[in-house]
This record gives structure tokens, sequence and C-alpha cells, in this order.
């Protein structure tokens, strides 16, 4: 028997095992939205009624179960009444599915994330693929949410309280494997057991798992008081109440009625309600949003590159040519001599022995990554991409000893950071191919590349430019060919206005709390000191003078006396084991608001003059690069620094939130 209700389709077998189908129409990956809740809850109540022997619930896509809820049903979210509308709904439609009368079982491949996975909590069974494909995880925390589809109350009940906030709190995903183990899933299964695994369960009906008793303890009346404050100063560590309330909601839910389902399931609703339709939420749906339209302007399908030819391999260029080759292209290696590759090289190992645990994707990398001191391949290449020393008269030198020898249809990419195309370009013939490519430090960890375009670059080579970008999975920004592009433009300013007020007599300790109380998740003294002054005295040259305004003595002074910053022990302060030694500010008068202002409104401005100027096309692309560029390099400096990876997201997160919450968001969408 067969039954078709638009995006589900159902089958009942001999063995009177129901298969419930989830295929999403018009969509390459299921997302739960009003209209599939109600189709839903339609086949469980025909479902009901029938003598079965079990229900399995499964996707008919190839990339996974069900990635979540819609996100775009979120925003903009008109009331808390419409939000608990829409949150009841989704409860009662997975209360639903827990109590009917036969055995459930949820049967995922690939993404099972937020209400996807709710959905399958509340099925009797879970069975996993095992493979790399398969993630599973509550990520709701990062969207400034927390699960409300009755997963908290489920999480905690299945897990116990200190693993579920774990899951939740961090958002992590954790493959087929870690979820077996962590008691998420009752069997992890390779693709040609998943049938035989799901009828095995429905056959001979387990009791269904339970947190083990060592598990249950933490949800103990008596003991969640003990735990809750100690989780709680972990969390305010890396975020605070006023910027990022959901992971204090959550906690509070769990700590106030981990005992009482029904009543964690009336608070989880409302706690949700109430966070999804604040400025938080809102912002990081936005910020959810705005990442999805960078990768939707490019696609990886239409990039024609095959083979990428990098000349120049120091910290730029060893790290793109190693991204690219790890990525599936075919990449040649340039320097002026084999000892000035041999570093990148050995960059690359270190890159792939984190990025792949796969020997054979590995060595399958290596095959492609080619040392080429000569430059021999650079005649058969797709796009070179030149990344050599920032100065103009070396770069053009270099194009001109490259062009005749290029295929009529290679581009060539700078990976300048401040030149404007226009003073490369007279070196070429056919200076429409030249086009920028500007990736940023470290090349593996930051996400965007801003796609400069040149007044002579043709369309072809930015479209190219584009989906090659996105073929190498990173974030395509377009900006024009500008002074600093957008993100130095913007970010430049800021860091100048800082080392005037330290000039001025104000504590470098004192600015640095400033912008960290304003919610910055590192001050700017910090981040040029740990930029590198050198560096960052390079690109203030230059944009000082095209942005008619100083550079302060100060920087040039602290350089002068080898006083680098972080890499040499000291610059505007003293540096041990990577950490800065900030001196207690003498008592005085340091007006804080006016420095707060000072600070921000250069970012503000700058940010405002980028989007007169049209150096990027829109304001979500402002803010697009606002988010992704400026505050991913300072929320990953000080990550770099000091923690791993979770902190940095987490960083980052706090930091896109003030930043959007405290105005540029507002910069960006509101009218002149
Ligand atoms: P780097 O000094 O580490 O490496 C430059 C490499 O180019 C050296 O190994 C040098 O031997 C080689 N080179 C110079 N002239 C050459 C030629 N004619 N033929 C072949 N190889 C040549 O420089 P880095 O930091 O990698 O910067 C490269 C470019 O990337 C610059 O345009 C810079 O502005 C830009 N950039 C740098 C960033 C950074 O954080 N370092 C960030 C974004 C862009």
């Amino acid at each position: 028997m067969s039954n078709t209700l638009a995006d589900w389709s159902l089958d009942v077998d001999a063995d009177e095992i129901a298969w419930l189908t989830l295929d999403k129409l018009d969509s390459s990956t299921n997302v739960l939205t009003e209209s599939i809740l109600d189709q839903f809850v339609a086949h469980l109540d025909h479902l009901a009624r029938l003598p079965l022997r079990g229900l399995v619930i499964r996707s008919g896509k190839g990339n996974g179960f069900i990635a979540g809820a819609d996100v775009r049903a979120f925003t903009p979210m008109a009331s808390r009444e419409q939000a608990l509308t829409l949150i009841r709904r989704g409860q009662r439609a997975f209360d639903r599915l827990e109590v009917l009368p036969f055995p459930t079982l949820a049967l995922i491949h690939g993404f099972c994330l937020g209400g996807g996975l709710e959905l399958a909590l509340a099925c009797r069974y879970r069975v996993a693929r095992d493979d790399e494909a398969t993630r599973l995880g509550l990520p709701e925390i990062r969207l400034g949410i927390h699960p409300g589809f009755g997963g908290s109350m489920r999480a905690v009940r299945l897990l116990g309280g200190l693993k579920a906030m774990d899951l939740m709190l961090t958002g992590r995903t954790v493959s087929a494997r870690q979820a077996k183990r962590l008691g998420l899933i009752d069997h992890a299964v390779p693709e040609r057991h998943l049938h035989s695994a799901a009828r095995t369960l429905l056959h001979d009906r387990p009791s269904p798992r339970h947190a083990r008793r060592s598990e249950r303890l933490s949800n103990h009346r008596l003991v969640r008081p003990l735990l809750a404050p100690l989780l709680q100063r972990k969390i305010a560590q890396q975020a605070r109440p006023d910027h990022y309330p959901a992971p204090y909601a959550l906690l509070n839910l769990w700590h106030r009625h981990a005992d009482d389902p029904q009543r964690m399931l009336d608070v989880e609703a409302a706690s949700v309600a109430e966070l999804i339709t604040g400025a938080t939420a809102q912002n990081l749906v936005r910020v959810f949003l705005l990442q999805e339209r960078l990768k939707g302007l490019a696609r990886a399908a239409d990039c024609q590159v095959k083979h990428v030819h990098v000349i120049g391999a120091g910290v730029m260029g060893g790290d793109i040519a190693a991204w690219c080759a790890l990525s599936g292209m075919t990449v040649s290696l340039q320097d002026q001599t084999p000892e000035r590759i041999a570093p990148a090289l050995g960059r690359a190992a270190t890159l792939y022995a984190r990025k792949s645990k796969d020997p054979r994707k590995v060595t399958a990398a290596w095959d492609r990554l080619i040392p080429d001191p000569r430059g021999r391949a650079v005649a058969r290449a797709d796009l070179v991409i030149e990344a050599i020393f920032e100065d103009k008269d070396v770069k053009q030198a270099l194009y001109r000893d490259i062009e005749p020898r290029l295929r009529a249809d290679a581009l060539i990419a700078t990976n300048t950071s401040s030149i404007p195309l226009e003073h490369l370009a007279p070196a070429l013939e056919h200076p429409q191919r030249l086009v920028g490519l500007h990736f940023f430090n470290p090349v593996a960890k930051m996400q965007l590349v801003e796609v400069v375009r040149g007044q002579l670059t043709s369309e072809l080579a930015v479209q190219q430019a584009m989906a090659f970008t996105r073929a190498i999975d990173r974030l395509p920004l377009p900006v024009t060919s500008t002074p600093g592009f957008l993100v130095n433009r913007v970010l430049m300013p800021y860091l100048l206005e800082a080392v005037s007020l330290e000039t001025e007599g104000v504590p470098a300790t004192l600015i640095d709390r400033a912008a960290v109380d304003f919610g910055m998740p590192v001050g700017p003294i910090e981040l040029a000191d740990s930029v590198g002054l050198d560096v960052c005295l390079h690109v203030a040259r230059i944009l000082a003078a095209q942005l008619h305004t100083e550079v302060p003595e100060r920087l040039e002074e602290l350089v002068s006396e080898g006083r680098l910053g972080r890499k040499s022990g000291a610059g505007f302060y003293h540096w041990r084991k990577d950490r800065p030694h900030k001196p207690r500010p003498a008592s005085g008068h340091y007006p804080f608001a006016d420095l707060t202002d000072r600070l921000m409104m250069r970012l503000f401005n700058e940010a405002r003059a980028c989007l007169r100027e049209e150096v990027v096309a829109d304001r979500d692309l402002l803010d697009a690069g606002m988010i992704f560029l400026t505050v991913a390099s300072i929320a990953l400096s000080l990550a770099l620094m000091r923690t791993g990876g979770a902190q940095y997201l987490a960083q980052l997160v706090n930091a896109a939130v003030t930043i959007i919450n405290a105005g540029v968001g507002i910069v960006a969408t509101s009218d002149p």
C-alpha cells in the first residue's frame, strides 16, 4: 500500500512495517516547515489506526535526514505569540509521534540536525549510517535559541543533564559512532545493514535506551543546584547574557524543570518564543542567511579551473596552494628557489594531517601539489594566483614575464591586500584577465575571500573567480578595486584611532577594555600587537595616503625600535608565552563613553563610506563583509593565540551579535 502527501510518501510493506519518507519538494535538503509538520501529523493520525508492527521514518534526500527547521520561517517573527504557535505545533507533532501504539524508528543518514534530531529523539529507536557524511547535533544555540520541539527535554532525559547540556550548549555535531557512544542512537551501521538493523529492532522490540543511573544523577534535584553554577561560570567565560541569552536560558530550563517533563516542555516553548523574537536570534539568523547568500553568488559546478599555478610560496601563496590541492585542484607552486618552497610544503603536511584522517585523501592531495621552482607549468594553468611581495613594480615585472607564456583564456588573480588593480593592469596585454582574489591569513581558517573587480576586469573573469572560490569551499565577497578593498579599509581606521588614543595618553589597557566592554572579543591595541606592528604599519602607510588620514608616529617609532608586538615579545604590551601583560592603569579621568565612540565610530563611518562608494553592491553584502571578515579576523587572532576552535566560534558569534546589535547592521540596513 502506498500514499503520498506532497512532501512525504508512505509505504506499508508485507511485514506490516510502515516506511514514511520525507523528500521535500523543490528543495535539495529536507527542512521542517509548518506544512511538512501538518502533513506529518496527518500521516501519523492515519497510521495510528492501522495494525502495524512498526514505523520507520527516513529521508529521500541523498544529503541527509533532516537539516533542521526552516530558518527562513524564523525571520522576521512578528510576535512572541506567533513564535509560540509555531513551536507548539512542532512539539505537538513530536508528542503525537512519541505516543503511537507501535514502535517507531528514525533511519538516519547525512545531516540530522536541530528539529531533525528532535524528531528522531521522539522515536523509540534511532539507527544511523556509519560514514563520514553522517552528522547529528542540536546546533540551535548557534542561532541564538535552543531546541524547542521537545528536544531539550528529550535530550536531557536520554543522555542525562551533563551530556545533554554539553551537546546543546556547544551546538557541536557528532558522527554516528560518537552518537552511539553518547547514547544518542541505538546502532551505527554501514549502509548495507541499515534496513536489516531497522527491521530487527522493530521485530525484537528491545526496551528503549534510557540514561544510565550515573547519567541520571546529574538530573537529580539535589545535584542540579550544585552543577548549574559551574556550568554558568563556563558559559560566562564565553558569552555575556545581554549579548547572548540563549545558553543562560537553556541552563535555567534544565536547572529548574529537569524532573518535570511536561513543565519542561511548556517552559521550553515559552523560552524559545522569547529568544527567537529577540535581537540576538534575529541577528544570528540574519548572519546565517547572509552566509547562504554568499554561497549562492556562484556555483562551484560552473568553475572551469582545474589547474592553478601559484606564484610566491610565502605565508599566503604556500597556504593557498596547499588548500587548493586539498580541495581537488591540480596545483603547481612557484617561487624564486626550491628552498623558498620547502617551508610551504612543511605547512601543507601539518594542514593535511589536521584536516583529513583518510590517508588516501592526503596522498591524493600531495599528488596534486607540484613544486615548480622554474614556473614551467604556468603555460598549462587555467588560473595563475600571484602572491609575491606587496610591491607594484615587482608584481608588474612578473606579469610582463609570464603573460606571453599563458594560455589565451587563462586568468591571473592577485592576492594583493592594498594595491588597486588599476595600478597593476597596465603591465598586461590583456588586462581584462586580471582579477583580485584576496585571501586572508590563515587561509585554511578564514572562509571569506574578497573577489576584486578592477575597472578593466571582464565579467567572465569575475564570474570564474567567484565560481573558483566556491569550488575550493570559500565564501566569495565581490568588491570593487578601491584602496584596502572592504576589510582592511574598515579595520585600519579603527586600529589607527586606538593608536592615536594611546599617543594622547590613554592607557592601552583602558582602550582595549572599552572595546571589549562594547562587545569586541579583543581590544584594538592587543589586536594590533598580535597581527604585528610592522604589518599594521605597512598597510597603514598605503591606506593612510589614499584615505587622507595620518599614520601615527608612535607606530613608526615602535617598529623602528624593533617592537613588533607578540612576535618580538614587545609592542604596545610586553608579551610572555603569547599573552600580553596588561599593566593596571594609573588613576586618572578617561571618559569611557567617549573612548568607545571614538573607536567604534571610525569603524561604522568607514563601513558607511564603503557603501556610499559602492565598494560592495548593497547593504547585505556590507554586513556580510563586516561580519565574516572584520569580526572573523578579530576573533581569530585571539583564538589562535589562546584557544582551540570551539571558543573561536563562540567568540565569533558573540562578536557578530555585538557588532550587529551595536549598529553595523543598522548602518547597513537603515536608510541614510
Ligand atoms: P611573503 O613575503 O611571505 O611571500 C612572498 C613570496 O613571494 C616569497 O617567498 C618570495 O620569494 C616570493 N617572490 C617574490 N618575488 C617573486 C617572483 N618574482 N617570482 C616568484 N616568487 C617571488 O608574503 P605574503 O605575506 O605571503 O604576501 C604575499 C601577497 O599576499 C602580498 O601581495 C600581500 O599583500 C598579500 N597578502 C598578505 C597577507 C598576510 O597576512 N601576510 C594577507 C592577505 C594578502
